[in-house]
């Protein structure tokens, strides 16, 4: 995108607007999890609906890696302030993909490290530093580049935008019209730092306030975020209302039921452009409802990427792909681990995280090397080939805002184990008979009842006619971005109209 390109052009549509995402992962620049996906997706979706969207991030290394030497300077020198000094950003043209234009933000004093959020020693102390500068040089870009309707800022690491926009940009004439949009991917993660904060961000005194960004003597990034944007999202129905009870706002669930009228559950869709048996081109055979029977080519091919022996197929292959965190139900795991070693099944493992987990993992595979198999890396054709060659999908989370990976499963006739929560609850259905559900789920966050529900699904495994019946139930179901870009688009309207 060249300066002079930067006024809105005319999309059509019905009331086509000019949506400008703020977030630090995005599909297919930089991932640690599902908001990548999701920044990576939906924007793609709401540029088919006519809208024009602009995808800020922050350039870190990674991301800055793919530009090569060709680096497009768009606005060469955003002065961000801070007590006492200033930094200096540089938006670089991220190019255009599907239509949706890339901005990376850059500071590299702040961006150019190993890590994203921190590295073997933790989280970067200076994040509050990093994600705010991020957020601020959003909003100056944007002056430059086109200030859009409605600012999408996602998580704690964009939160501030919403903040500095009715703060100390509350007088910009160039802003005032534009609304904000804030989505909680998961209220776990809040961006919580020192009270000295707010005054080396050159935030209002006030805003260190109990009804605030202050929480329990901390500024607290995300409540910001809940706090002062004009609506606010999560990523299921389940998990908007489950973020306003104590067990899982994270202390936040006042804030939560405080806003309540301003919050709403947009259920998350998934790309079938990357994830769908029929075309996917990291999996070994492709297939669909009606051609079952080449999945089993995808089940040798993982059977072999994990260096395990072929299997009879009356044994299930289960599969997990997650960042190996308290959130996604390890501990449960790991409770069942020998009674599940009993049991005829072969159980392969992807993911990455924290130190503790991934040795009980790696443990788990060395005592019990003909039931347990698993990949302490990041790998996104693995985590392909794993969707596509296991029977069964085990997520067990203690909580989870949507969780995309059970949604992939669905379309790869890979039947889901989940517990009953947030968007797991909302996408996989339990049936007295099998061959009307989609998957097997437990509500008590407890091993035995984990273990239970693995146990329906491999009894109904054992029997193949309804086994097939429960795969193309989830095959034919329909998570695409369509249904909730639409949504989204529509909040954007009644927002933009607000302010208009
Ligand atoms: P969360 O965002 O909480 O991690 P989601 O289910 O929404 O959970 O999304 C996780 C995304 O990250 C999925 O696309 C999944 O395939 C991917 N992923 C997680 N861990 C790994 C890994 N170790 N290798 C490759 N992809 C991974
Ligand atoms: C978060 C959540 C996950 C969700 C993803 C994308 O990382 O943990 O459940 O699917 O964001 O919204």
């Amino acid at each position: 995108m060249a300066r002079h390109e930067a006024e809105p052009s005319a999309p059509s549509g019905d009331s086509p607007m000019h949506i400008a995402f703020a977030a630090s992962e995005c599909v297919p620049f930089i991932k640690t999890g599902g908001l990548a996906d999701v920044i990576g997706a939906l924007p793609k979706e709401l540029v088919r609906q006519g809208h024009r969207v602009t995808v800020y991030l922050p350039a870190f290394r990674p991301v800055a890696a793919q530009l090569g030497g060709k680096r497009t300077v768009l606005a060469g020198s955003l002065t961000i302030p801070f007590a006492g000094y200033n930094r200096f950003v540089m938006a670089v043209d991220g190019g255009s993909r599907d239509g949706v234009q890339y901005v990376f933000l850059d500071c590299p004093a702040l961006f150019d490290r190993t890590g994203i959020y921190g590295d073997v020693g933790g989280d970067y102390p200076d994040n509050w530093e990093r994600f705010a500068l991020f957020s601020r040089a959003v909003l100056e870009a944007s002056k430059q580049l086109g200030v859009p309707d409605i600012y999408h800022a996602h998580d704690w690491q964009a939160a501030l935008l919403p903040v500095y926009l009715r703060t100390v940009y509350a007088q910009d004439p160039a802003l005032e019209r534009a609304g904000t949009v804030f989505t909680v991917h998961n209220a776990g993660y809040q961006g919580w730092f020192s009270p000295e904060t707010t005054e080396r961000l050159l935030l209002p005194w006030d805003v260190y306030r109990m009804d605030r960004l202050e929480h329990y003597d901390t500024v607290n990034f995300l409540k910001g975020g809940l706090v002062y944007a004009d609506a606010l999202t999560t990523v299921s129905r389940r998990y908007a209302e489950e973020i306003q009870t104590p067990e899982f706002g994270y202390g936040l669930e006042g804030t939560f039921q405080q806003r309540a009228a301003d919050l709403l559950g947009i259920l998350n869709g998934v790309d079938y452009d990357q994830w769908d048996p029929s075309h996917d081109r990291y999996i070994a055979a492709h297939y669909g409802p009606e051609s079952l029977g080449r999945k089993a080519e995808c089940r040798r091919d993982l059977l072999h990427a994990f260096g395990a022996p072929d299997l009879p197929e009356q044994t299930p292959v289960l599969g997990i792909v997650s960042r190996f965190a308290t959130q996604k139900g390890f501990d449960l795991l790991a409770a069942i681990a020998d009674r599940l070693a009993q049991r005829r099944l072969f159980l392969v493992a992807l993911g990455t995280g924290e130190p503790y987990y991934e040795n009980l993992l790696r443990s788990l595979a060395e005592r019990y090397p003909d039931r347990f198999a698993v990949r302490v890396q990041y790998d996104n054709t693995l985590a392909h080939k794993i969707e596509a060659g296991s029977d069964i999908f085990l997520m067990p989370s203690r909580y989870e805002p949507c969780g995309l990976n059970q949604i992939y499963s669905l379309r790869y006739g890979t039947v889901p184990v989940v517990r009953a929560t947030g968007g797991l609850d909302d996408t996989v259905s339990e049936t007295p008979d099998p061959r009307e559900g989609t998957g097997f789920k437990f509500h008590d966050y407890t091993p035995e009842d984990f273990l239970l529900a693995i146990d329906r699904a491999l009894a109904a495994f054992a029997d193949r006619d309804a086994w097939q019946a429960l795969m193309a139930n989830g095959m034919r179901k329909d998570y695409s971005w369509k249904q909730p870009a639409t949504e989204y688009a529509a909040l954007y309207d009644t927002v933009a109209r607000k302010r208009s």
